[in-house]
């Protein structure tokens, strides 16, 4: 049966025996943490790099037991119905993504012309340490990790609850690979979750994200105060297409993923806040509140206070638990609430890379499943392993980190750069001295989220790499 790609609609979930069938080919062929997050506490991810016969490493890539759409349906239905009766709810267990890069489908006998035809997908080919890449992102391939250098074929990502059982499973399929001389791993990154979402600048991440399945986006009207002025959910066409290497007619789908390891500088970015601060003045309801100038002044570069209050909504966070474990109000445009950007700056993060301003669809919204690395309060490295799927790479995340965060001229002269992620021509950017009044504070911002590595992916249908 044909699926709708274009409509924007929620996907009945097949587990819970909501759809009729139709989709169930397509979550059985399609892997897991595409349309809905893993939301696993641990992580490892293994960049490879094949060195066995084409056949030998075809044989493993057979066998890997990938968690698909629907086994990841089935394990929150049961989640779920746990939760209900009172017994100890399971933890969904491990789960496992396996995702190849251009040269990766070339080592393996398929021409990645096929999936990089279309103009948008072009840089897949080409992959990120390509002198266009590079360019389009601003990266400086002097500041990659050593790893990173190298040629990578296929990452394999392994997530689970229990940090234990991870190891084991990462360890064992570390050794077969390298035991029979099938592939390398020469980077592993270790992903963990912080306490309540947090990022590692200390405020709450993966909220605005779109949403695909039925239920999730029951959910996020009921959690994030409804959907009537921001829309979460995308059409399928947004995060899917249709994977080239099998038969046409079968429902077997795959998505672009991109792959960032971006260092956090916390000390750098908490030290610059405090400098900032100091030029700011607080509203009355602010000091009233307790909110302090170094939180409004994080809320400007982020968008967002450190518990998810988006500044477009509030001068002051809603604090409602100490844990911050509140839901966070995501139905809201600039459009409706800050047209000057006298609340929110035009350059805070989350209004360069989702300017909420073009409608009920956003042609350019990835889909992000970022998590954290390294511990916080310590002086170790860390920051976030950034990962992203979409169905066209320049018109989605390159289009975001070039066009608009890395553009000092978005979405209007003078604006700067995105003070996370933007690295670009260093412009002072101008702030709002106080939430919502005319004066600005003319203050430049950035420069502290380093790239240390990264590649275009393609997650493969589980249909194609059973027959690999
Ligand atoms: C939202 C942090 C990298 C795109 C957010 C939020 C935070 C955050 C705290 C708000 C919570 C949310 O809405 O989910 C960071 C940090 C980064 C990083 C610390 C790097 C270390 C990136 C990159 C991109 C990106 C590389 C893409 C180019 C987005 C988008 C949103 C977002 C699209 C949602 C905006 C919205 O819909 O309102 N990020 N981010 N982020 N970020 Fe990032």
């Amino acid at each position: 049966m044909a699926i709708d790609l274009k409509t924007p609609h929620g996907v009945p979930n097949e587990a819970e025996g909501s759809g009729n069938g139709k989709y169930t080919k397509l979550f059985e062929n399609l892997q897991g943490n595409i349309l809905k997050g893993f939301a696993r506490k641990y992580m490892r991810l293994l960049f490879l790099n094949f060195e066995g016969e084409e056949q030998e490493v075809k044989q493993w890539i057979k066998g890997l037991k990938l968690t698909s759409t629907m086994d990841q349906l089935y394990a929150s239905k049961y989640r779920k119905l746990s939760i209900k009766k009172g017994v100890k709810p399971h933890d969904g267990g491990l789960v496992m993504n396996f995702f190849l890069s251009a040269k990766g489908y070339e080592e393996l006998g398929f021409d990645p012309k096929k999936l990089g035809r279309k103009q948008g997908n072009k840089i897949f080919q080409e992959g990120m340490n390509s002198k266009r890449s590079l360019k389009w992102l601003g990266d400086s391939p002097t500041k990659f990790e050593k790893g990173y250098k190298e040629e990578i074929h296929a990452l394999l990502l392994l997530a689970d609850d229990d940090e234990q059982e991870l190891i084991k499973k990462t360890e064992g399929i570390k050794s077969f690979l390298e035991g029979n001389g099938i592939a390398m791993v020469f980077v592993e990154e270790k992903g963990a979750a912080l306490d309540n979402q947090k990022e590692h600048f200390g405020y709450k991440d993966g909220i605005s994200n779109p949403r695909f399945i039925s239920q999730d986006i029951e959910k996020e009207i009921v959690e994030r105060t409804g959907a009537d002025q921001w829309n979460p959910i995308l059409p399928l066409k947004k995060i899917l297409i249709k994977d080239p290497f099998t038969d046409r007619n079968d429902d077997n789908y795959g998505s672009f993923l991109v792959y960032r390891k971006l260092e956090q500088d916390v000390e750098g970015f908490d030290n610059k806040i405090a400098e900032l601060a100091k030029e700011l003045v607080l509203t009355k309801a602010q000091k009233m509140k307790g909110v302090t100038a170094e939180e409004y002044a994080g809320a400007l570069a982020v968008g967002r206070f450190k518990d998810g209050t988006p500044l477009a909504l509030s001068d002051t966070y809603e604090n409602k638990m100490p844990n911050g474990d509140v839901p966070s109000p995501n139905n809201f445009t600039y459009e409706n609430t800050d047209r000057k950007g006298r609340k929110c700056p035009f350059h805070a993060h989350i209004r360069k890379t989702n300017p909420r301003g073009q409608g009920l669809i956003p042609k350019r919204f990835i889909t992000r499943r970022a998590i954290p690395y390294g511990k916080p309060n310590d002086s170790n490295k860390k920051g976030l392993l950034f990962m992203c799927f979409q169905s066209n790479l320049r018109a989605q995340f390159v289009f975001l980190q070039k066009a608009w965060a890395n553009n000092p001229a978005f979405p209007r002269p003078k604006t700067g750069i995105d003070p996370v992620i933007g690295a670009g021509k260093k412009v002072e950017q101008q702030w709002p001295k106080t939430y919502n009044s005319k004066d600005k504070v003319d203050f430049y911002f950035g420069d502290f989220v380093t790239m240390r590595g990264g590649e275009y992916f393609f997650a493969p249908s589980i249909g194609f790499l059973n027959k690999i």
